[in-house]
């Protein structure tokens, strides 16, 4: 018999990915993807798996208990796959609300469900975390697991929050459980909220370039093929009741991550070398804006083999590639609330 394997944000930019490999990759798993289809889901981002025999799509929100109840009793899943979220730093700081409910709320009605409904013998509840959980870097030193946690946002709590469930889960129920830790991801369907996209997005434009403080802050950057096959990994051979780090060992400052996209597009676009870098503005920072993230990666690949595949030069290329590619994917996403959006967070920032 099929395992019926529940991924929940699957419409999403990581969940996009994870959804995709595991359908192309494991014949025997039916997938079911729930997502809300929030503003960050969407589904043109599975037309190339969504008439795959070992996959359904569920429009379901997390956060409501009566239909999650439901939904588990309908399907009795072998395991869960949790990257539903809301995800975006600077949202949570004008509405933290939304990220209590999906991220604190949602995810402990999923394992809820999952202890009542799921196989808990053999399966297993996956969730999805971030390396924001450990707070701010200095310019030295790197995240482990034993990092204590330290959120500085409301996205942050919200996940950190939601990390301790899950834990307190295994502890209390002996729920199995495993959490990774993920740096920044990058690649092809990501939100244009999100640095890479908006700015790729904006030079297509000729847009300004709205870079926070400085630019000094470093984030740590991964392909999200790679963070989508440490999930795989992870979830078929990590143990029970453990926490993974993921990360690219790659830090970028942002000024120079946005220099080097400026470049590369420049040329790609056929436009005078610094054309684009002429766009870059700095404007006001994010409030509480965490300095630098860098992940130590060492349990993930000494324990399971887990490293990279994908070179940052080479990824982004790629990434840069197929929104260039993708300009109607980028044209859709962009129109109607996203424009509110971006005048309600850019407007203020000068
Ligand atoms: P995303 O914002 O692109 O996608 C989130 C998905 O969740 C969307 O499809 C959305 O419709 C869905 N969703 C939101 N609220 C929901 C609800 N109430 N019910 C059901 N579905 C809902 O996010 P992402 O960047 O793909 O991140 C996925 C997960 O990975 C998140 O848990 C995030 O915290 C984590 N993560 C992200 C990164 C990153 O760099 N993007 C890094 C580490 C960890
Ligand atoms: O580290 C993992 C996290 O990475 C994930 O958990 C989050 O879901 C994901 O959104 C991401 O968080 P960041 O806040 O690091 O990503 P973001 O793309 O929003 O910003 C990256 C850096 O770029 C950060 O230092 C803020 C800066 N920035 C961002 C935007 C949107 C700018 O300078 N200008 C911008 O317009």
């Amino acid at each position: 018999m099929s395992k019926k394997i529940c991924i929940t944000g699957g419409a999403g930019f990581i969940g996009s990915h994870v959804v995709r490999l595991f359908v192309n990759t494991y014949p025997g798993y039916e997938i079911v993807n729930v997502d809300k289809l929030t503003y960050a889901g969407n589904l043109e981002n599975l037309r190339d798996v969504e008439n795959a025999s070992n996959y359904s799509f569920v429009r379901a929100d997390i956060t409501d208990a009566a239909v999650m109840e439901a939904l588990f009793a309908e399907h009795r899943f072998h395991s869960v796959i949790h990257l539903a979220a809301e995800s975006h730093v600077d949202r949570s700081i004008s509405n933290p609300i939304e990220f209590v409910m999906t991220n604190v709320v949602g995810t402990v009605n999923l394992l809820n469900n999952f202890k009542t409904y799921g196989n808990t013998v053999e399966g297993r509840f996956y969730h999805v975390s971030t390396d924001e959980v450990y707070g701010t870097l200095g310019d030295d030193g790197k995240f482990t697991e034993s990092t204590p946690y330290s959120p500085n946002s409301p996205y942050s709590a919200s996940k950190a929050a939601s990390d301790h469930f899950v834990r307190a889960y295994h502890e209390t129920f002996g729920l199995p459980v495993v959490i990774s830790n993920c740096s920044n991801n990058y690649g092809s369907h990501h939100f244009p909220e999100k640095l890479i996209p908006l700015m790729i997005n904006n030079i297509r434009h000729k847009k300004s370039l709205p870079v926070y403080g400085r630019g000094e802050n470093v984030r740590d950057w991964l392909y999200v093929e790679d963070h989508a096959k440490a999930i795989d990994l992870i979830f078929h051979r990590g143990r029970n009741g453990e926490t993974y780090n993921i990360g690219g060992n790659n830090e970028w400052k942002n000024i120079d991550l946005v220099k080097k996209l400026c470049e590369i597009m420049d040329r790609k676009l056929n436009r005078n070398p610094g054309e684009s870098e002429q766009l870059i503005t700095y404007v006001t920072d994010r409030a509480g804006h965490d300095f630098r993230y860098a992940i130590d990666a060492s349990k993930l690949m000494n324990e399971l083999g887990w490293k990279p595949t994908v070179a940052f030069d080479e990824g982004f290329e790629k990434t840069i590639d197929w929104y260039l590619n993708h300009q109607d994917w980028l044209d859709h996403v962009t129109s109607g609330e996203y424009q509110k959006y971006y005048e309600h967070m850019y407007a203020k920032r000068g």
